[in-house]
C-alpha cells in the first residue's frame, strides 16, 4: 500500500521525473447525492438495491464509454467533493443515503469502474468542500483506494503541490474566497501569486474544480515558463438547492483529459451528459 500526505505549505512533492504523462481529472461525482453520479451495483445498509435514476444510468454510460476510447493513463486525480457527505449546507436534504460509510462503498464502486479501465500508476487527490465532506470524507476515499489498489502510488492532500516532470502543479478544490468563477483564469493567478503565494517557484500548472463548470486548459501566461490553468467539470446534474444564486445556471458535466509532454500541456474537457435537456 503507498498512502503519502501532501502538504502544500512544504517544498513541492515530486511524484515523477517522466517527461510525458496523459492524465484524467475528475471533479465533484457527489457521490450519495440524488442527482449526483451514482455507480450500478449501489447497497444500502441491509443489503437492499439503490437503484440508479434513468440519468445517473446515463451519465455513468457515458463516462465510462469515454474513459475506454482513453485507455490505460498515467495519473487520475479525484479534485474534491467525489462523496456529498450529510450535505449540511442544504440542511441535509436531497440525498440517497445520509451514512458515509455507505456512501464511502459508493464511492468505491465508481473508483474500481474508473481505475480498472486507465490503470493509473498515481492517484492523487485533495479535500473538498466541507459541507459536503467534512475533511475527511474525501481522505477516506483515497486511503480505500490505496488499500484496494497497493500497486498504485497515491497521494491526498488539502490542496496539492507536486511536481510531475518538467512542471510543478497546484491544484485546489476551489478559489481562494474573493477571486472566483467570474474573472478570468489570468487575473486570478496574478491575483493568487502575488497575494498568496511565497518567494518560491510559483505553478506552471493551477486547477479548480468545485464551480461545476469547466474550463479547457489554457495558456494563463505566455514565455519560456508557460503557465497553464484549467477548470474542471462536474458529474452532478443541477439539483433543487442550484440555480438560485450564480452556481447552477450553466452546469457541466465530465472531466478533463490533460496530455503534459515536457514543459507542454494540452487537452480538452470531455463532455459525458448534457443537462440541459434534463427537466429536474
Ligand atoms: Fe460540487
Ligand atoms: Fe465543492
Amino acid at each position: 500500500m503507498s498512502f503519502n500526505v501532501i502538504d502544500a505549505n512544504l517544498a513541492a512533492k515530486l511524484i515523477s521525473k517522466e517527461k510525458n504523462f496523459k492524465i484524467v481529472v475528475l471533479a465533484d461525482t457527489h457521490i450519495g447525492g440524488r442527482t449526483a453520479y451514482l455507480p450500478s451495483g449501489c447497497k444500502h445498509e441491509r443489503g437492499e438495491e439503490h437503484p440508479q435514476t434513468i440519468h445517473q444510468k446515463k451519465m455513468e454510460k457515458n463516462l465510462l464509454k469515454e474513459l475506454r476510447k482513453i485507455g490505460k493513463i498515467d495519473v487520475v486525480v479525484f479534485l474534491g467533493d467525489m462523496i456529498d457527505g450529510r450535505n449540511t449546507k442544504a440542511g441535509g436534504l436531497d440525498i440517497g443515503n445520509t451514512n458515509t460509510d455507505v456512501q464511502l462503498n459508493w464511492a468505491m464502486l465508481f473508483a474500481k469502474s474508473v481505475l480498472d479501465i486507465l490503470e493509473p500508476k498515481y492517484v492523487l487527490g485533495l479535500s473538498g468542500s466541507d459541507y459536503h465532506v467534512e475533511s475527511t470524507m474525501d481522505k477516506s476515499f483515497l486511503h480505500r483506494i490505496s488499500l484496494h489498489y497497493p500497486e498504485i502510488e497515491v497521494f491526498y492532500g488539502d490542496n496539492l503541490k507536486f511536481i510531475l516532470g518538467d512542471k510543478l502543479w497546484y491544484l485546489a478544490h476551489r478559489f481562494i474566497e474573493g477571486a472566483s468563477k467570474g474573472g478570468t483564469l489570468e487575473r486570478y493567478w496574478n491575483k493568487f501569486c502575488t497575494k498568496t503565494w511565497g518567494r518560491e517557484r510559483t505553478p506552471d500548472v493551477i486547477g479548480y474544480g468545485h464551480v461545476h463548470q469547466a474550463q479547457n486548459p489554457h495558456q494563463i501566461k505566455n514565455g519560456s515558463n508557460p503557465v497553464y490553468g484549467f477548470v474542471c467539470p462536474a458529474q452532478k446534474l443541477p439539483d433543487s438547492f442550484c440555480g438560485k444564486g450564480s452556481q447552477g445556471t450553466f452546469w457541466e458535466i465530465g472531466f478533463m483529459y490533460l496530455k503534459q509532454k515536457g514543459r507542454k500541456l494540452k487537452g480538452e474537457y470531455i463532455n459525458t451528459y448534457e443537462y440541459w435537456n434534463v427537466k429536474q
